[in-house]
């Protein structure tokens, strides 16, 4: 699929994609900025770096940032000291820079960029993250070949959030009883579905939401994602897998609950879907991640080290 389409559309498809996203992206996707997002946060780094998290980054880099889920909460958490975010959207960082000013954070700053050319010097950073931004990109070569560039020697690449190729497809099942099942669960819990179609609500508001099965343009397997680190001359290069019944769980209900009014969707129903989905991530995390494949998960997380001029 994406042969068919140059990198300069799917760039561009994403741009206008997210800049339309921004308003209601934190909504939608339940992100949080207090102890629940933080306690996500430093969960998922901590599965890759381990104690070495504990000692942060003097300083971060942020690729593909969105509203800042990923380097935010790590910032308030302590473990960054200077921060820069960038994203190709510009609607995206102003939803940033809103969410950095209200935490009180000092010492972001944003640039708007595409993750695979980098404005900065080389060698700029301790650390190069993002969460849920790889599979957005065209080049993903480029990309490596920049986060290496502006690394310090032995600094960290952390990616997180990335949909395996395996899990993705594991996926359709809980999606499509979702869409199945939507009648009969708005029926029982009197909810009104969700005015116009998906391309009316673009018509209507001239906004570019028919382009959202535009930008998911990959699913990684570990190894794919291992050898792009590889190729790019990253060393002790790690790929682990996360989520497997969360993941289930959570698709399955966010389909019930995109198919209804969102004011008619009752407040004990989302903390039942909410609690549930952390109660599935802990047994994940605890009974399967250790026993099962990283391929089999639906996330995939990536670490590996900028050699140190020695190596
Ligand atoms: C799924 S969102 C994730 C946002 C954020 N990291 C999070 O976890 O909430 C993907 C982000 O990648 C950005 N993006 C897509 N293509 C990009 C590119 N070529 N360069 C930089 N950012 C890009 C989008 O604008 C969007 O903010």
């Amino acid at each position: 699929m994406q042969a068919l389409r140059s990198h300069e559309h799917i760039r561009d498809v994403n741009t206008r994609y997210h800049d339309v996203a921004a308003t209601t992206y934190d909504e939608k996707w339940g992100i949080d900025f207090g102890e629940t997002g933080r306690g996500q946060v430093l969960g998922k780094v901590r599965k890759l770096l381990g104690p070495e998290l504990d000692a942060g980054f003097p300083c971060a880099l942020e690729v593909g940032a969105g509203t800042g889920y990923f380097s935010l909460n790590l910032m308030a958490a302590g473990l960054i000291d200077d921060l820069t975010c960038t994203d190709i959207s510009t609607g995206m960082l102003e939803a940033l820079e809103h969410n950095a000013a209200r935490l009180g954070l000092t010492g972001v700053s944003t640039v708007q960029t595409d993750a695979e050319a980098l404005p900065f010097p080389d060698e700029s950073f301790d650390l190069v993250l993002g969460h849920a931004v790889l599979h957005h990109l065209p080049d993903l070569d480029r990309a490596f070949t920049e986060f290496r560039r502006v690394l310090r020697p032995g600094g960290r690449i952390v990616f997180a959030g990335e949909p395996s190729r395996l899990g993705d497809r594991a996926a359709r099942a809980p999606k499509r009883a979702a869409r199945v099942l939507a009648p009969l669960w708005r029926r029982a819990l009197g909810a009104a579905p969700l005015a116009g179609s998906v391309e009316a609500t673009a018509l209507e508001h001239g906004t570019d939401h028919a382009l959202e099965a535009e930008v998911d343009i990959h699913a990684f397997s570990p190894t794919d994602l291992e050898r792009l680190a590889r190729a790019a001359g990253f060393s002790a290069v790690t790929v682990r897998g996360e989520e497997l019944l969360a993941n289930w769980f959570g698709w399955f209900n966010r389909g019930l609950e995109a198919s209804a009014a969102p004011q008619d969707v009752p407040l004990w129903w989302r903390r039942y879907a909410f609690r549930g989905y952390l109660l599935l991530q802990r047994l994940d995390g605890r009974a399967l991640e250790p026993r099962l494949p990283p391929a089999i998960f639906y996330n995939l997380l990536l670490t590996g080290r900028a050699p140190l001029e020695r190596d």
